[in-house]
């Protein structure tokens, strides 16, 4: 089963508090992040560690560090931007690659408006974040694309998941691991998530 729904305590209390209808863009946007975070520590649990050793202060110390692939993280335009640094607070060192998708409104099609990848992507484990997982359209292809560059591995970071997008990444991607804070009830005619939490990109800048 390629979807983990992350039942952590500090997460369900964090996305309770970013479902109120009355929140403040300062704390929505915290919380996207903090969030980004806590999801970014339970996606990679299962990264491969190797043995070395390094100079302490009582002589050579036995010591594991991270092996193998380096990481991107790709945000999918513009509300993965609100979980990003979350990300990055817990993998400083990996480099972002940016896609831009906007939803057509009347099909609900995700539309590419801008890629830009880091170098060797294809080399690299790339972790997908954008908050709201509904049609699954711009997750689906947004995984296209990053196959299309070469990667071979790919994980998904959002923080609430309708189960109509799950099916449909499930069915185009079986491979693709998806990590949520919350699977959520239903779509509503306008593809917005139930009850999810409104439209992530306005509450993240402020623009609602
Ligand atoms: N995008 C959002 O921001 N919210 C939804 O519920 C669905 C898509």
């Amino acid at each position: 089963m390629p979807v983990h729904e992350i039942r952590h305590p500090l997460i369900r209390h964090k996305l309770g508090l970013m479902r109120r209808a009355d929140i403040s863009t300062k704390n929505f946007r915290e919380l996207a992040q903090e969030l980004g975070a806590l999801l970014t520590y339970e996606a990679t649990q299962d990264l491969p560690l190797e043995e070395t050793s390094i100079e302490g202060w009582c002589g050579k110390v036995p010591v594991e560090r991270i092996a193998g692939k380096k990481i991107t993280v790709v945000p999918i335009l513009r509300a993965g931007i609100g979980m990003l640094d979350g990300v990055l607070s817990l993998i400083p060192s990996a480099k972002v690659s940016v896609i831009g998708l906007a939803r057509n409104e009347e099909t609900l099609e995700a539309q590419t408006y801008l890629e830009k990848l880091v170098p060797e992507i294809d080399r690299r484990l790339a972790m997908i974040v954008d908050p709201m997982l509904a049609t699954g359209g711009s997750l689906i292809a947004t995984i296209d694309l990053l196959k299309q560059a070469g990667c071979k591995e790919i994980r998904a970071l959002v923080l609430v998941a309708a189960p109509e997008g799950i099916r449909a990444v499930e069915a185009a991607h079986p491979d693709v691991r998806i990590y949520t804070a919350a699977i959520d009830e239903r779509l509503d005619a306008h593809g917005y998530i139930v009850p999810g939490l409104g439209d992530a990109g306005d509450k993240i800048f402020g623009t609602r």
